[in-house]
């Protein structure tokens, strides 16, 4: 039952952060809120916050600022505002975030989003600033309402015809250079049944594509029907098997998990779509070594041959550090090969940043940022000369398109190609939430543009 209080979610950082920003907005929107993307008309704002690397962490604390001046505006007006700040900031440092900004009402980490909105008006109601980061013993997806048949409007964020599904949590592997195990505690596998139920639900709001999340995904083994541990390929298949779903992607895949019945679901369910995510990070077994990624770089090239014979036409992402601690020119340079070796659909490539508590901050011999900027330019040259290769492939053929949202110009519609690729093409606003055949006329560096064809 929406009401007349408003709730505005700004998220930044990962999809498990968007996914955790629509339960959030939901777990509110039970309470009779209704989500505003305007924060000056709202009575509850909440920073879902990323800290992965420092420029993510620091935009925190310029949000804020602007927050800080809503909230005082407001008060003027006589009304009430309550900052909150989630996610991975607020698990990381939320003492720190309370004694730098004193703006920030309630801190809350991403564990214990299930008391979210109860620790909102306990900090409303007792006009006291609350911290909760704590790893609680309950399953909060349990706890948290379940999916109504509304998807909160939070348009760019959440794309209603594809929705993306939590179904594992968290990290053990300890790379060198990164935060989450600190930030979203020990791996942890949503069971089967559960995950079912909810895609059941997203499938009943018109949802027709769900992407599997997790920070390793495909070391996904959460219990099964027949109270066994499954894996993700049996999990995609049993989400597969729901009527009028339509298509089945997952991300963020570690190669050490890259299992053969993964694999081979590339090559047996239809639903699955041939686009995989699997960060390599490093060109250099030394560089993989320090960051304990816990695989050489021939065995991801074996891994991506596998993968290609499985699936042919598969796109390929993956993620790259440059200018990790000690990093030589001659390593970078092994980074550059693989990239040219391999050949990605799409690439997210960053440069180093020292994170906190983190073993490799304490690296003493840090690269200069100047040689890191040299080396990103050099290595987002090429990937995107692989993107737009990639895209000019797709010229000429007809490729079925979910469209999702209004394109910019009047009378278009976008969706996305089986390989992610955004799709624009003239349509209707009633051809929203379906797939149609696309024939490809023009490609650009980021983009497709096509014709629908009858279907
Ligand atoms: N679980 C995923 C990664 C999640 S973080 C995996 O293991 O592949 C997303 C990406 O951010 C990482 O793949 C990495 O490329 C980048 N990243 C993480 N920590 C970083 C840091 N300290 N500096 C720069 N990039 C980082
Ligand atoms: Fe971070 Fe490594 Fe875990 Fe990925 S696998 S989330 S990079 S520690
Ligand atoms: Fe950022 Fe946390 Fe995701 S640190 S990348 S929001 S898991």
């Amino acid at each position: 039952m929406p009401g007349t209080k408003k709730v505005f979610v700004k998220t930044f950082g990962c999809q498990m952060n968007v996914y955790d920003s629509e339960r959030i907005t939901e777990s509110l929107m039970s309470y009779g809120y209704t989500p505003t993307e305007q924060p000056d008309e709202a009575e509850v704002i909440i920073l879902n916050t990323c800290h992965i690397r420092e420029k993510a962490a620091e935009k925190v604390y310029s949000e804020l600022g602007r927050y800080r001046q809503i909230k005082d505006e407001r008060r003027d007006q006589g009304l009430l505002t309550t900052v909150t700040v989630a996610g991975c900031v607020a698990q990381a440092e939320g003492a720190e975030i309370m004694a730098r900004s004193p703006v920030v009402d309630l801190v809350i980490g991403p564990q214990s989003y299930h008391r979210l909105a109860e620790m909102v008006f306990r900090a409303q109601s007792e006009s006291r600033r609350l911290v909760d980061t704590n790893f609680p013993e309950v399953d909060k997806f349990q706890t948290l309402p379940k999916r109504s048949p509304e998807a909160p409007p939070l348009p760019g964020q959440i794309r209603s015809a594809s929705a993306f599904l939590t179904v594992q949590e968290g990290c053990d592997k300890f790379c060198t250079f990164c935060v989450v195990p600190y930030t979203r505690g020990m791996e942890y596998s949503r069971p089967v049944d559960q995950l079912v139920a909810e895609a059941q639900e997203l499938v009943d709001r018109g949802v027709r594509e769900i992407t599997l999340l997790g920070q390793n995904v495909n070391a996904y083994h959460g219990e099964g029907s027949d109270g066994k541990p499954w894996s993700l390929a049996r999990l995609i298949d049993a989400i597969a098997e729901l009527p009028g779903l339509d298509r089945v992607r997952y991300t963020t895949s570690h190669p050490k998990d890259m299992s053969d019945d993964l694999i081979a679901a590339h090559r047996n369910q239809p639903k699955l779509m041939p686009y995989l995510h699997l960060p390599f990070q490093a060109g250099s077994d030394r560089i993989l070594g320090a960051m304990n990624r816990k695989h050489t770089v021939d065995e991801y090239r074996r891994l991506i041959d596998k993968i290609r014979a499985a699936r042919s036409d598969i796109a390929l992402s993956t993620d790259i550090i440059v200018g990790f601690p000690g990093e030589t020119a001659a390593e970078f340079a092994e980074t550059l090969k693989l990239v040219e070796d391999i050949g990605f659909a799409q690439a997210f490539s960053f440069k180093y940043s020292a994170r906190p508590g983190t073993p490799a901050a304490k690296i003493v011999d840090q690269i200069p940022e100047e040689e890191k900027a040299q080396r990103l330019a050099l290595l987002q040259n090429l990937l995107s000369t692989q993107t737009s290769r990639f895209n000019e492939g797709c010229v000429g053929r007809v490729i079925p398109v979910l469209f999702e949202r209004p394109g910019r110009n009047d009378g278009q519609i976008v969706g996305r190609s089986p390989y992610l690729q955004p799709v624009h093409a003239s349509g209707m606003l009633d051809q929203l939430g379906q797939i149609f055949p696309v024939e490809i006329s023009h490609a650009g560096p980021n983009s497709l543009l096509g014709v629908i064809r009858a279907a």
